[in-house]
């Protein structure tokens, strides 16, 4: 599409694209069987949206949107797109959401499961599909943070996961509730006719008191701690509850954080290996996790080849301490583990067991 020659060879034009550097609004063009003309029609399209070739130079961190109105796990999601952006701008890149299909865990029939690996494949593919130099991917209730790091690890780019945070815990009577623990307790008692009618309303409304995940430590909990040890989240981006401004300031440095990965090219592959899978297991062990965790870091691991030994996992369960007190197994919620210092406070105990010298989305290593 260049029309100025300089000696023969034409000068570089707003719309060049080499395929091997390409970067920002010029990478993994549309086939139209001319790269100037594909990223002359992208950059056309976009600006009906408004955007400046100021915007369109800088580079591009997509945002994965699993906000829904049948997602309250998600319900955060607004306010913590606003918030990366915010940190994807103020360290000079240009925010784009984009929608990918989202899971909760009551709202999917037959089972939430059968639609994991579905949303890790739309996950992957809009990754590769879109233009974008690293990826945010919001997630949080159960089956959506798993999809989404089997995703991000097939795509290849750059990628850093945020989790929406746990729900608040309610009260019901004098005595502090949270999903999903003691949603089966009280049915059972209710079943049992320890309770009646009336009350079985009431406690209805106090189990979930507020958006974000479940408040115990349960598959939401237990991908969010492992997810933070395997380096694929910001320091301490674990415990925050959904609807505090620790969560937002979290959702804020991700999007910086994200920018930096973008210039490094930190992809998953040089994050996600033996050993972080290794300290993963460390943790899921040390916080009494879900054995959900086993089954999803497996489908983790798995994407980049990597095996996970089960008597390996046996042998480490052995020597590795019980650390964290949480329902269903103990007896706190996760906002209790963030105000005792969350996965800084954890990892910091589990020092002497865990491999410090791999590589974490701050570009340092987790030591
Ligand atoms: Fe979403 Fe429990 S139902 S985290």
């Amino acid at each position: 599409m260049t029309d100025e020659t300089k000696g023969g060879k034409p000068a570089a034009g707003p719309f060049d694209s080499d395929s091997a550097t390409a970067q920002g609004v010029a990478r993994g063009l549309t086939n139209y069987g001319d790269k100037g003309f594909s990223l002359f029609l992208r950059k056309a399209f976009i600006k009906g949206a408004g955007l400046s070739d100021d915007a369109l130079a800088r580079p591009i961190i997509g945002i994965v949107n699993t906000g829904s109105s049948y997602h309250p796990c998600h319900g955060n999601a607004p306010q913590l797109i606003e918030a990366v952006k915010r940190g994807v701008m103020l360290a000079g890149g240009l925010p784009m959401d984009f929608p990918t299909i989202s899971v909760h865990e009551s709202f999917s029939q037959p089972t939430s499961m059968y639609l994991r690996n579905l949303m890790s494949m739309d996950t992957e593919e809009m990754i590769r599909a879109q233009p974008m130099d690293a990826v945010v991917l919001i997630g949080g209730c159960d089956k959506t943070v798993p999809a989404q790091l089997m995703g991000a690890a097939s795509a290849g780019v750059p990628a850093i996961q945020l989790v929406t945070g746990s729900m608040l815990t309610g009260s019901h009577r004098g005595e502090r509730v949270g999903a999903c623990t003691d949603c089966r307790r009280y049915w059972g008692r209710y079943r049992a006719d320890e309770i009646d009618a009336p009350e079985i309303a009431d406690v209805n409304n106090q189990l979930v008191a507020s958006v974000g995940t479940c408040s115990v430590m349960g598959t939401a909990s237990t991908m969010a701690c492992i997810t933070e040890a395997l380096g694929m989240m910001v320091a301490g981006g674990a415990s925050a509850p959904a609807v505090t401004a620790d969560r937002v300031r979290v959702a804020e440095r991700t999007g910086a954080t994200a920018v930096a990965m973008a210039a490094s090219r930190l992809t998953p592959d040089q994050i996600i290996n033996g050993k972080s899978i290794e300290n993963a297991l460390r943790v899921l062990l040390s916080i009494g996790g879900s054995t959900n965790g086993i089954v999803h870091l497996t489908a983790i691991a798995g994407r980049l080849g990597i095996d996970i030994d089960l008597a390996g996992l046996d042998r480490i369960s052995r020597e590795t301490p019980v650390l964290v007190d949480l329902k269903p197994s103990g007896q706190h919620y996760m906002e209790d583990f963030h105000d005792a210092g969350g996965m800084l406070a954890l990892l910091r105990e589990l020092r002497p067991y865990l491999h410090l010298d791999v590589m974490t989305v701050s570009g340092r290593t987790l030591g």
